[in-house]
């Protein structure tokens, strides 16, 4: 089996996406009895054809445990790897891979800086600042980590649009701030949040910022140097990669400033009964084996990205906005959530007199997936004042015929309810 080039590789800008669909087998099947049009890639993305065939590899050819035998199949192993870690460290433009540790995914990554930079430094009546786009994921760990210390959290509110209110941030900024942690693009608005400016406002004042790029890692080019961010994290399951792989970026300063997450082996340096001596970063964070062919599959992911071209994806992805947009908008009794300048293929919306859990049933049963809920948001559910929406979320397999399968999903929902 061969890691082969994505079929869409080097053709000309625009993508040429039926190349590309050909490359993940599952698009391929049959939903209800018609084709599968999946617009459900902020839940999880699918996988190439190279991604599976890599880790297929991994068991075939190199499976072995990494960083502890002195065979021939363990170097292989660990070599992979860390050389996937390496591929990470490009991607994201880390200055050096030992800046990447791998986790099961950005909700770990999450509870992995609260617990270890939080218990370091959040004290009582400190404060971490987070805002009110968030995934549940980006505000529990913190809530639980400011129970802990007696700390308390706070809130950027966003504006109408769904945009960071950036002067009501700056307000927030005070000498008790311990933390910032924002999303990049949120899975419900879809809004780009202007990180970097988050970053420098909080830097100026010697605080540090995570960014939960969740969203963004696989839908526009990452720069973690050019955003500033002291930490990065993403998802390799809505980056086309295997699941219970994720990546937690920090800059070399503050991982080695901060304690072990888990104890266990692969992590230290000695150990005695009386004194461990922990590894250096990022081993000291990724105790026990860890999933060596989610971060192997995870690189060919990348690798299948980098070879389109994510300012490629990005732009094939504002045009599939722009007309799913129109599409939905068009149809009357939608009311969309989510209307930022720089906002991602995220759209999320209700239709008057439909509960969003009946029409993603009907959608399914026209074989286009979405999701319906609280996506995890339930606070941001609130500001909105709706218990729950439909989400369409494209990527860029996607086509302006699942739009218009969607489209036409969408208004027998409509005539079913009427
Ligand atoms: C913005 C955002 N942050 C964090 C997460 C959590 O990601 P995971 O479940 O892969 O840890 C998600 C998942 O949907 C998300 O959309």
């Amino acid at each position: 089996m061969t890691n082969a080039p994505p079929a869409a590789a080097g053709s000309a800008s625009p993508l040429d996406v039926t190349a590309i669909r050909r490359d993940f087998p599952i698009l391929r099947q049959q939903v209800h009895g018609t084709r599968l049009v999946y617009l459900d890639n902020a839940s999880t993305t699918q996988k190439p054809q190279t991604v599976i065939d890599r880790v297929a590899r991994f068991y075939l050819e190199e499976n072995a445990n990494v960083h502890r035998g002195v065979h021939w199949l363990s170097e292989r192993a660990t070599d992979a790897y860390e050389e996937a870690r390496a591929t990470v460290a490009r991607f994201l433009n880390a200055r050096t891979p030992q800046e990447i540790v791998f986790v099961r995914g950005t909700t770990e990554a999450v509870n992995l800086v609260a617990a270890t930079y939080g218990r370091t430094h959040v004290g009582r009546d400190d404060e971490i600042v987070i805002s009110a786009m968030e995934h549940h994921s980006n505000i529990v760990p913190w809530q639980i980590l400011c129970e802990q210390a007696g700390a308390r959290l706070k809130i950027i509110p966003t504006t109408d649009t769904g945009e960071l209110d950036l002067d009501a941030y700056a307000s927030l900024l005070r000498d008790c701030t311990r933390i910032v942690s924002v999303v990049h693009v949120s899975n419900v608005l879809g809004t780009v949040n202007p990180v970097g400016e988050v970053v420098r406002l909080a830097h100026r004042r010697g605080i540090p910022v995570f960014v939960d790029g969740a969203q963004a890692a696989a839908h526009m080019p990452i720069d973690v140097q050019a955003i500033g961010c002291d930490f990065y994290a993403c998802s390799g399951h809505k980056m086309f990669g295997p699941t219970g792989i994720g990546v937690l970026y920090g800059t070399s300063d503050r991982l080695e400033s901060m304690p072990p997450y888990q104890g266990g082996g692969d992590m230290i340096r000695s150990v005695t009964f009386e004194h461990t001596a922990y590894a250096s970063a990022p081993h000291r964070f990724e105790a026990g084996t860890p999933h060596i062919a989610g971060a192997v599959g995870l690189a060919a992911a990348i690798d299948y990205l980098d070879a389109i071209g994510l300012d490629r994806i990005a732009a094939h992805e504002h045009d599939l906005l722009r007309a799913v947009t129109d599409a939905v908008a068009r149809i009357p009794g939608v009311r969309i959530f989510g209307t930022a300048a720089d906002k991602a293929a995220v759209l999320s919306f209700v239709l008057e007199g439909v509960h969003p859990h009946d029409i993603g049933t009907i959608l399914d049963r026209e074989g286009v997936a979405i999701r319906a809920g609280h996506h995890c948001c339930q606070p941001l559910m609130d500001r909105l004042g709706v218990p729950a929406t439909a989400r369409a979320s494209l990527a860029l397999y996607n086509t302006v015929e699942d739009i218009d399968r969607l489209s036409a999903a969408l208004q027998t929902a409509r005539g079913l309810f009427a």
